[in-house]
């Protein structure tokens, strides 16, 4: 472990170990064999709303402003989630997915290029990088934090490198030292995928602001949720001009570059923009965001330190230089060897069976066959050398990955909503799974 690794776990457990109590040695029958479930009662629902919202919406529809041409909501909220980051500019885009997008392409990543990216992640980090026929290049995770390992960039990067995808996984900080470092001699921007991780940091900057450029998603699951919805961060001016005019079909930002009549425009692009009723309601919901991230920072430290008592679970471990987790999902490795053979999957319905969610995770990114089609495709081939393409899934394997892949439990982050009796039932669930685990695998 490194030093600095080692310092922020010990201190972690330190401030943890006075308050905490081992799970209790629950006996009884397994609730999946028919005995009582640890738990009954309903989790925290999501998303969470009250009047602030309703007037927010019903605002905008009596404005009659409905699309950001001509309503002030989403320029509203974009100051706003400015001001929160500590960037200089917002853009607001359709979903996390569009701001990833548009985002490569204000940078210019090209047909041809190659982009590095971690296999352990949603698929829409990879689908943007197809999406501009260039070729993603996966750096294996760190089976310990769940994020792109540092050490497997640098040897990734080729002369057609035009871009690194860390993502904040899970809400935590991915090892932005480390990526930085590696990207720095070879002149190769960061674009980091936040879209998980609002209000999470990075030696206590926000996520979002040490590359490039930082793209955040609103979806419905999103700890900030307008249904769908998403936004690109950036200090840099030409960059967020570019961004501006690509979400909007080309119309630049500073109206004084149109033309005279307004209709020459500068760039290309798509209609990628938020409607008004998102850009209020996100300025809503922003309202309850950092109380929400205290509570979810207070259970997963919590949840963390009475876990480390269960042998056979791992909770992942945040970076060295994670100040703040957004605890999207709060994501442990579970080791089936330390539950009698027990797999994952049937552990996974025996937790569910006691009333605890929970869920695998991701599977291999990399070794999905829609990817090794895209290249099969005849635009791929003819834009990257025969040898490049047939030496990919050989060069793209990513062992740490498929084990990682295999082990994975999630919570969803509105678990970390609860108190602190609903940790401990998740901690009395598991041991409970544990110490029956051998009549489970029979049952
Ligand atoms: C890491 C990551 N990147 C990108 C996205 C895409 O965001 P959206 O679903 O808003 O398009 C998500 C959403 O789940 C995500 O988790």
């Amino acid at each position: 472990m490194k030093r600095r690794t080692f310092a922020a776990a010990a201190s972690l457990a330190a401030a943890s170990s006075a308050t905490v109590t081992p799970p209790p040695a629950t006996g009884g029958r397994p609730a999946l064999l028919g005995g009582d479930p640890v738990r009954k009662t309903k989790w925290s629902a999501w998303p969470q709303w009250e009047s602030t919202e309703e007037q927010a919406l019903l605002g905008v529809l009596r404005s009659g402003h409905w699309g950001r041409g001509s309503g002030h909501a989403v320029e509203s909220f974009e100051k706003s989630y400015a001001a929160l980051t500590g960037a200089r500019h917002a853009l607001a885009t359709a979903n996390g997915t569009s701001a990833l997008f548009t985002t490569i392409n204000a940078m210019g990543v090209a047909p041809g290029d190659e982009v590095i990216v971690p296999p352990y992640t949603f698929v829409a980090t990879v689908n943007i990088v197809l999406l501009n026929y260039a070729l993603p290049v996966f750096a294996d995770s760190d089976i310990e934090t769940f994020m792109m390992d540092p050490k497997q960039v640098g040897a990734k990067i080729t002369d057609r490198t035009s871009l690194i995808i860390p993502v904040h996984m899970a809400g935590s900080a991915a090892d932005l030292d480390g990526i930085l470092a590696a990207a720095k001699p070879r002149h190769v921007p960061v674009l980091e995928d936040a879209c998980q991780a609002h209000l999470g940091e990075w030696r206590r900057r926000k996520v979002g602001t040490w590359g490039k450029a930082g793209c955040f998603s609103f979806q419905a699951s999103k700890n900030l949720n307008s249904g769908e919805g998403g936004a690109i961060i950036t200090n840099d001016e030409g960059l967020f001009e570019r961004a501006f005019a690509f979400h909007g079909n080309g119309r630049p930002f500073k109206p004084a570059a149109a033309g005279p009549t307004g209709d020459v425009f500068p760039f290309g692009g798509a209609n990628l923009r938020l409607t008004e009723f998102q850009g209020a309601l996100l300025s809503a919901q922003m309202t309850r965001l950092e109380a929400q991230a205290r509570t979810r920072d207070e259970n997963a430290k919590y949840l963390t330190s009475v876990l480390s008592q269960i042998p056979g679970i791992r909770s992942a471990k945040l970076t060295a230089g994670c100040t703040r987790s957004a605890w999207h999902l709060y994501m442990f490795r579970y080791d089936a060897a330390a539950f009698a053979g027990l797999p994952r999957a049937r552990f996974l319905k025996a937790l569910a069976a006691e009333g605890i969610p929970a869920s695998s995770g991701y599977t291999p990114l990399n070794k999905q066959p829609f990817i090794a089609a895209t290249l099969a495709s005849k635009g791929y081939q003819r834009l990257f050398p025969a040898q490049t393409l047939k030496e990919w899934a050989e060069r793209n394997a990513c062992p740490a990955n498929d084990r990682l892949c295999s082990e994975a439990v999630w919570f969803t982050q509105n678990i970390m909503l609860g108190s602190r009796s609903d940790m401990d039932q998740i901690a009395e669930a598991i041991a409970k799974i544990q110490k029956q685990a051998g009549a489970l695998k029979q049952g």
